[in-house]
């Protein structure tokens, strides 16, 4: 059986957790494997509406073990928030599996992730907030605490200790900031350990056997290729890849593993957070989109930049993920308007260009080229069928295929699991 990386092929948001949710219901494996609470997967099903940030979107079916990959960083007060608050309303988490080598997020790295983005001024990158990046740059730097550490109280309590001594020093000498007490993190963590500890278990076995006994795992993205640190707006990206490449890396398989990779793109754009966004509208176009959309951030409520779809980016997208298939989801969004446009090209410095520049200061100068087409001004969020959808609305959705050059597996006309049309077999 294959193994599907279902991939952000924007900014991030582009409903990832809907079209995990919807698949999981035949996948005996989910894996997130980047990332860390900085996402928030919206998943509306029979059960209800649910934001996760950390558990896999399989959770909601019984049969599926959900792995946290040793590619995301957890914070555990978030995660056993979460687990808490999905027990309350009915789902069963005991089928949660933590890698014991997915780094965690201290306290410390949050208290750095403000300084260090206040300390940045007019170039802040708008982060979460959450510490997602001092923890991944702990990890590279190899000053990380990770799961298993949790489970042998005294190798953590010698860990933790050298540890800290080094972000004390950091956040005194550098920031002006006060010291964290070891005593208080060491006993807020061997409490989150114990909480945890049935849960975390070497994952890389668990994925091994489910792949010898030919069943489904989804590799769940989170955050979007325009965020990745390599391919994405750097400096103003996340600071975990959120590519189909990294699904190997931070579930702990082998890349021919892989036999599909499902690109998830709105059928708009949207971007949370600072950094170049060519096809973004500061005008009334863009504020009925982020309305009707509902366009604010999961995690952080901030209201998200809207703007056409940038199919130049979006070829990007593909080519450095290298999509099998792609998901177009919140179709629907788009029913009233009568015109809609899609960037097919930037004109930089007289010129235009048909790639994604790697310099933001080149990306901040790209105008966008537009192509215009007509709308369908019809509902469509009660179809469940392709050929029903309006005419427009097809060619819309083809135009989109050869633009992005990947075939359309998925449409999606509105949050419900029941709000999917398949277009074309994933396989
Ligand atoms: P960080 O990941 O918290 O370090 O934030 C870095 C950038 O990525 C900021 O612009 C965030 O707004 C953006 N970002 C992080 N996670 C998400 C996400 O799940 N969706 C959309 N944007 C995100």
């Amino acid at each position: 059986m294959p193994v599907i990386a279902v991939i952000g092929a924007q900014w991030g948001d582009e409903g990832k957790g809907k079209i995990v949710d919807m698949l999981a219901e035949e996948a005996k494996v989910v894996v997130r494997f980047s990332g860390g609470d900085n996402a928030g997967h919206t998943v509306v099903n029979p059960l209800g509406r649910f934001a996760l940030q950390l558990v896999p979107c399989g959770i909601f079916n019984p049969e599926t073990t959900c792995i946290i990959g040793n590619g995301v960083v957890i914070n555990p007060a978030v995660l056993i928030n979460e687990i808490d608050e999905l027990n309350k309303r009915g789902v069963d988490t005991s089928n949660l599996v933590i890698s014991d080598r997915a780094n965690l997020i201290m306290p410390y790295h949050i208290l750095l992730d403000g300084l260090e983005d206040e300390a940045r001024g007019a170039k802040a990158i708008g982060t979460t907030r959450k510490g997602i990046g001092p923890a991944f740059a702990d990890k590279v730097a190899r000053y990380g605490i990770r799961a298993g550490d949790l489970l042998d109280k005294e190798t953590f309590l010698v860990r933790l200790r050298s540890v800290l001594d080094h972000q004390n020093l950091i956040l005194t000498r550098v920031y002006e900031a006060s010291p964290l007490s070891l005593d208080e993190v060491y006993q807020q963590y061997c409490q989150y350990g114990e909480r945890l500890a049935p849960h975390i278990k070497d994952a890389t076995v668990m994925l091994e056997e489910a792949l010898n006994r030919e069943e489904l795992v989804l590799l769940e993205g989170a955050q979007g290729t325009l965020l990745d640190p390599d391919f994405g707006t750097y400096p103003y990206t996340t600071s975990s890849s959120p590519l189909a490449g990294e699904g190997c890396l931070g579930a702990g398989l082998g890349p021919t593993e892989i036999s599909r990779i499902l690109g998830v793109f709105k059928a708009y754009c949207t971007r949370v957070g600072t950094g170049p966004m060519p096809t973004e509208l500061e005008d009334e176009t863009g504020d009925l989109i982020r309305e009707r959309a509902h366009e604010y951030g999961t995690v952080t409520g901030r209201p998200r930049r809207c703007g056409w779809f940038d199919a130049v980016a979006a070829r990007h997208s593909k080519r450095v993920n290298g999509f099998t298939g792609t998901a177009i989801t919140r179709l629907d969004i788009l029913d009233t308007f009568p015109g809609l446009k899609i960037c097919v090209g930037y004109k930089l410095d007289g010129k235009t260009i048909d790639y994604f520049p790697a310099s933001v200061t080149a990306l901040d100068k790209c105008q966008p080229v537009y192509e215009e087409l007509p709308g369908w001004q019809a509902p469509t969020t009660d179809i469940r069928e392709y050929q029903q959808l309006p005419a427009e609305a097809q060619n819309y959705i083809t135009r989109l295929e050869e633009l992005i050059s990947c075939p359309a597996n998925f449409v999606c006309v509105g949050p419900e699991r029941s709000q999917t049309i398949q277009k074309t077999a994933i396989f």
